[in-house]
């Protein structure tokens, strides 16, 4: 649904912030459908897992379990897709970073206090960095002086000519931010603004296909 919705709002470009598999019920169709359309994708912390067995053991026991048997059902072209995902992307001078800039899949962003952040938007050139991993949308805004964090709400927000940003487009899959829709922003260089997108779908049919596949309930129960 969400490539759809793109696709009808006639997008140039597309990337994707990684976690493509990890809770899912179907993770080689989910990365077919990147592939065929060549989406530039980052390595995810649950790719990461994939990639780095050892990282296993920093997820907690049910996304762990969820890894597990995702890696049982990934095709061997799945998995070389996966563990040759690189850990950041820069393209049409952004940033793009699954966890926190400039370059981890792993560390979340709500982790960050205000003071390191600074420090952060001291560690890459470009304007804007895009990233996920926290299922959270959030934009945080640097002047040069100060950092102002707030949550990204639907629809435009029109940034600032000389201001940089970190934008966490939140999540198409399993949202944490109290509302069931899957996210995703759509960034109009043209006028300079972020849209946060809401995107309904059918949910039963993903619980039911993820009961179905033998994964932990609670990655169904989730995305209610
Ligand atoms: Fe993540």
């Amino acid at each position: 649904m969400v490539l759809k919705d793109a696709d009808s709002s006639f997008v140039d470009a597309m990337v994707c912030l990684g976690d493509v598999i990890g809770y899912g019920p179907e993770p080689n169709e989910a990365i077919r459908l990147i592939r065929e359309r060549n989406i530039p994708t980052v390595m995810g912390n649950h790719e990461l897992g994939v990639a780095e067995c050892d990282y296993m053991d920093h997820l907690n026991p049910i996304a762990c379990k969820s890894l597990q048997m995702t890696i049982e059902m990934l095709s061997e072209e799945s998995l070389s897709f996966v563990t040759g995902l690189e850990h950041f992307l820069v393209s049409h001078d952004s940033r793009f970073v699954h966890g926190c800039p400039p370059d981890s899949p792993t560390i979340y962003m709500f982790d960050i206090s205000n003071v390191k952040m600074k420090n952060i938007f001291g560690q890459y050139k470009e304007r804007l960095c895009f990233t996920g991993h926290t299922h959270n949308p959030e934009i945080v805004e640097f002047d040069g002086d100060f950092v102002v964090r707030s949550l990204l709400k639907k629809g435009v927000t029109s940034l600032g000519k000389d201001k940089r940003y970190i934008i966490n487009a939140g999540s198409v899959g399993q949202p944490r931010d109290g509302n069931n829709r899957a996210k995703y922003v759509i960034w109009d260089t043209a006028n300079d603004s972020i849209e946060l997108k809401h995107i309904s779908y059918d949910i039963e049919s993903v619980a039911n296909k993820i009961l179905k596949a033998g994964l932990p309930s609670i990655n169904a129960t989730r995305l209610m």
